[in-house]
């Protein structure tokens, strides 16, 4: 059953999703969806899965000039398939941001975090007002390097010890989009 609530705060609506801000009532949905992904989202992403965490999480998100969050529901029936951040944000000459993404298990491999992932680009480009979107990524990441490449990312270039993940600093890939690069009609 639809959660109709849910679905009016929708900020974008694609064919199969749409994208809505994190809510304080979504701690149990998201954290049991977490708690039934952790064999998806690690070694790479740890979100929060216990109420609490969620709540912490979700505040920053909310509170934070330099971070949005945005759940991709599935249109069908309004579930959470996973969720996008924009993180770091930093406005001034650069107008830049870089991208936190996971899938739940039960919405994985069905395409349903592209379609949100341009209903964020969407966002992005559009009332964020960016210029530049960038997702830094394990090289070993095949997924989440196939997520940004089919959403018209272009790999600027790769990062020794960049970013402390899972009790070590990991190389990364720095994939990046500007807003010449994005299709019409995405923002
Ligand atoms: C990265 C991640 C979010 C990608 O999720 P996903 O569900 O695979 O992404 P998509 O929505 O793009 O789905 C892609 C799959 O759907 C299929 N698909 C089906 N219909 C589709 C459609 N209409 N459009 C696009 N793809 C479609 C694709 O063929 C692809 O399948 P494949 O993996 O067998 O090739 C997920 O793997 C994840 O959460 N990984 C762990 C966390 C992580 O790594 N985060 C990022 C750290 S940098």
């Amino acid at each position: 059953m639809p959660d109709t609530r849910a679905a009016a705060t929708a900020l974008a609506t694609g064919e199969r999703t749409f994208i809505r801000p994190f809510r304080g009532e979504d701690a149990d949905e998201f954290t049991a969806s977490a708690r039934e992904s952790r064999h998806l989202h690690r070694p790479w992403l740890f979100p929060p899965d216990q109420p609490d965490a969620y709540a912490a999480y979700a505040a920053r998100l909310a509170d934070d000039r330099d971070r949005h969050g945005f759940l991709v529901c599935a249109t069908f029936d309004g579930r959470i398939a996973g969720f996008i951040n924009v993180n770091n944000i930093v406005m001034g000459a650069m107008r830049g941001g870089a991208l936190g993404y996971g899938v739940f298990a039960h919405a994985a491999g069905r395409g349903l975090m592209s379609e949100g992932l341009g209903l964020v680009m969407g966002q992005v480009f559009g009332p964020l007002g960016l210029h530049r979107l960038e997702a830094c990524i394990q090289p070993t990441n095949t997924a989440s390097i196939a997520l940004v490449r089919r959403a018209g990312f272009r790999l600027e270039g790769f990062s020794p010890d960049f970013l402390f993940i899972d009790g070590a600093w990991r190389d990364h890939e720095r994939w990046a989009i500007t807003s010449d690069m994005v299709p019409a009609g995405t923002s």
